[in-house]
């Protein structure tokens, strides 16, 4: 069976900065990636829209420079969003508007996940003017949608977790005091999520990664298979389902590829581990294993069409660009991944770390 579909964009997805930027834009390349927003978490921030990179924070157009340096220049459409911090001002993101460097900005929970430190509480922005030139001028807010500073017993049980938390009590104000603001959801992992976003009016959207697609918090938790941790953290089969159905969901619009891919050459570390599963190389292929279990058929037109809109289709419509003209190719057999070496060293992806084999390769 072989599968052809336009080449696709990862509208979440982490290329960090220094000697191994190039490896791991290489490997979206190879994986027939036609484009990809590239989270702004490095060390400094991307927290300014033009100018020299400066001690505190990369600008976007410093960082894109970077990016662009490393092989993305081949990219159809590369997307750097500004790290929301308390430097953060309106006229920043007039300016940004205006520049046409400025098309997303970031809500990190502080201290939430990798490099977040610098974030500030979603309390803090909801009705202010950063938000309002935003919602003005169309820039679209990307949001890691998790409660912060919750102690452990709150940050996860049966019953509710930090990002349901977050959907429940956070998301709802943000709606009502911002009804005009583009918003993206990003990598949502339970049934909460899925249908505040399915409910809330078109201009708000969600990506789905492929780990939250395929795994639960068993998957994780047996074996301690730590290479599956990120955040937010895979959930429950029920919340597995919602997201399946979601994106499986024939005509949706809402819901596209984010991979979160998120390269770390030390996952466990002396007291803990680091957050994020690197996709690079095999987003697409997961995805398309994701979609057979969630019950499509990709030998049929109407499975294939499933999966495109998801993966190709739904993200360009979202941020207002062109899908990709170019084509890009997978078939069913087994592909057997391997680490990837960079400069800074291995770093080991998801289905390695999961000591487990794809059901689709990239045809070259
Ligand atoms: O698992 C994650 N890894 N979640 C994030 O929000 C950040 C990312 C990273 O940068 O490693
Ligand atoms: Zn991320």
């Amino acid at each position: 069976m072989l599968l052809t579909l336009p080449k696709w964009f990862d509208l979440h997805t982490h290329f960090r900065q220094g000697p191994a930027m190039p490896a791991y834009v290489k490997a979206h390349r190879d994986m027939g990636c036609a484009g990809a927003l590239a989270m702004p978490n490095t060390q400094p921030p991307v927290s300014r829209i033009s100018g020299a990179a400066q001690s505190d924070g990369w600008s976007i157009e410093s960082y894109s420079a970077e990016l662009r340096a490393a092989g993305a220049g081949d990219f159809e459409q590369l997307i750097v969003p500004l790290y929301l911090t308390r430097q953060t001002t309106a006229a920043m993101i007039r300016e940004g508007a205006a520049s046409g460097l400025l098309r997303a900005c970031k809500y990190y929970p502080p201290h939430g996940t990798t490099n977040a430190e610098h974030g500030m509480p979603m309390d803090d922005l909801i009705g202010g003017d950063v938000l309002r030139a935003m919602e003005e001028h169309g820039i679209v807010f990307c949001i890691h949608g998790e409660q912060h500073a919750l102690s452990g017993p709150d940050y996860i049980d049966a019953q509710q977790n930090a990002e349901t938390r977050f959907y429940t009590e956070r998301m709802p104000r943000l709606l009502a005091a911002h009804p005009k603001l583009r918003i993206v959801c990003e990598h949502i992992t339970t049934r909460t999520a899925a249908e505040f976003v399915a409910a809330a009016p078109e201009h708000v959207g969600a990506t789905i990664t492929p780990q939250h697609l395929l795994y639960t918090l068993g998957h994780l938790i047996q074996g301690l298979k730590y290479h599956l941790y990120c955040l937010p953290i895979v959930k429950f089969q029920d919340d597995r389902a919602a997201l399946r159905q979601a994106v499986t969901k024939a005509g949706q619009k809402k819901y596209f590829a984010g991979t979160d891919s998120a390269p770390h050459t030390t996952k466990a570390t002396a007291c803990g581990c680091a957050a994020g599963c690197f996709t690079g190389g095999c987003a697409p292929q997961l995805y398309a294993m994701a979609f057979e279990e969630a019950g499509a058929d990709l030998g049929s037109t109407e499975g294939q069409a499933l999966l495109e809109n998801f993966l190709c289709l739904n993200g360009p419509a979202f941020y207002g660009f062109p899908a990709s003209e170019k084509k890009f190719q997978m078939e069913k057999a087994a592909q057997q991944m391997t680490l990837l070496e960079t400069p800074a060293g291995p770093v080991t992806p998801l289905p390695v770390g999961m000591g487990m084999e794809l059901t689709w390769r990239m045809v070259e």
